[in-house]
């Protein structure tokens, strides 16, 4: 292998044909694998299955979990949850099993009612408000705010988190109304927020009054590294520079016991979790309380959830690794056609492609077998502006079958890069 970008006509041609004839050895495999999307695998979940066991309903404080009540959640999980988002119990709302429904009803509340440091609901007819998405970033985020009509702003996503310049520039404007975080182990690059991005988004000044940070933690505790990141308190901050309603903060147990029926919680300040509880209670009695019981009985407290995640680092590890190992071995010769991440936790890479060669991968990876997340999916609209970014999510795979999916990626990428190369000779 040599370096792609040195090289001549000719030379690309012959790659291409080499590439072209690997490729067609794997598209002749009939090839039916995903790594398209960050579930747990089915090995991840047994750990899990001693949920099961538990069959106790009376909590604590002699709390009956089968009955109505509690809308805010019992109170060993408020506790259990003000542990990993770091704030106190009584700031914390235990609900049901999707932190991303929360924040969908965080959204919708804001845009129906608005919250009371504001003068109006954020969406008003004929008035577009704004949103702030730094990007790549999680396409769920940008589908909400997409679904109730807010104008989205890219951000870049930096090492360090958004750019933070911007963000202060793009703050100033009244109609932006809110920033998409995910602090840990971004989705889908990886990234942790630095201390200076964090207190910058906790003192900044914004137009609107009632701007708020949507701090998605989902990948709060899991780490694949002797090292995990650490990211700072962001109610503290904010609370300390005078803006304690700004932060909404948000996490689930989805990836730590049963994606899709484990338990999510949000936190915020008093007066916001007040506003919020009074107009959840139009929604519903309770949420689900014996699943909440069954979760802290489960994994007990925060030493027993390290624990557990400690299992489930030693299944996902190997796979991160033999992503990394591949893309070591068959791109990095190649030159600088490719790049990608080395999160240290979370469920995902990005693997940057040369620009303009990030779809042609995934389509190329699709018609051999393999699903990849679409490109550009991680972007406001699905655009991608340099059509560069390919989100690999390597959880779900048996290794196996995950090595020759990152084995074909790799030809496909190759493939996608010499046709550019080419097309940019003719
Ligand atoms: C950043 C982020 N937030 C939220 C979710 C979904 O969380 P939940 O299952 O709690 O709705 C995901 C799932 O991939 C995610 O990546």
């Amino acid at each position: 292998m040599a370096d792609y970008l040195a090289m001549t006509v000719p030379q690309l041609q012959d790659e291409r044909k080499k590439l072209t004839d690997a490729y067609q050895m794997f598209a002749d495999r009939g090839l039916a694998l995903d790594m398209s999307r960050g579930k747990p695998s089915p090995e991840q979940l047994d750990l899990s299955m001693g949920l099961f066991e538990i069959r106790q309903f009376i909590g604590e404080n002699g709390v009956d979990a089968r009955n109505y009540g509690n809308l805010e959640g019992m109170p060993e999980a408020r506790r259990f949850f003000s542990g990993i988002l770091g704030v106190s119990p009584d700031e914390v709302l235990v609900g049901g099993n999707s932190s991303l429904h929360m924040m969908y009803s965080m959204v919708e509340l804001a845009s129906r009612r608005g919250f009371p440091d504001g003068s109006a609901p954020w969406v008003r007819p004929e008035h577009k408000p704004k949103f702030l998405c730094p990007s790549p970033g999680y396409d769920r985020h940008f589908f909400i705010t997409e679904y109730f009509g807010y104008e989205m702003l890219t951000v870049p996503m930096l090492p360090t988190g958004p750019d933070m310049d911007l963000v202060e520039q793009l703050a100033k404007d009244p109609d932006v109304k809110g920033i998409w975080c995910v602090p840990k182990y971004s989705n889908p690059d990886g990234y942790s927020y630095s201390d200076d991005t964090v207190r910058r988004l906790a003192q900044m000044e914004t137009g609107a009054p009632d701007f708020r940070i949507f701090w998605d933690n989902a990948y709060a505790v899991h780490h694949i590294s002797d090292t995990p990141d650490e990211v700072l308190n962001i109610m503290d901050l904010c609370r300390e520079a005078g803006y304690e309603n700004r932060p909404l903060l948000f996490c689930s147990l989805s990836k730590v016991t049963f994606s899709g029926a484990s338990v999510a919680a949000m936190a915020a300040s008093k007066a916001n979790l007040t506003y919020i509880l009074s107009n959840l209670a139009a929604a519903t009695i309770g949420f689900d309380k014996v699943n909440q019981l069954r979760h802290v009985l489960f994994l007990k407290d925060m030493e027993g959830l390290q624990a557990h995640m400690c299992r489930q680092r030693a299944l996902i590890e190997p796979k991160f690794q033999i992503v990394w190992e591949l893309f070591e071995q068959e791109l990095a010769p190649c030159g600088n056609i490719a790049r990608w991440t080395h999160p240290n936790g979370g469920y995902f890479i990005s693997l940057y492609t040369m620009d303009g060669c990030a779809k042609r991968t995934v389509e190329l990876c699709a018609k051999a077998g393999v699903k990849l997340t679409a490109a550009g999916a991680a972007f406001p609209y699905g655009k991608d502006p340099h059509d560069s970014n390919i989100r690999i999510a390597p959880t779900y795979p048996p290794l196996e079958e995950l090595r020759t999916a990152a084995q074909l990626l790799c030809v496909a990428l190759r493939l996608a890069t010499v046709e550019k190369l080419l097309e940019k000779h003719a």
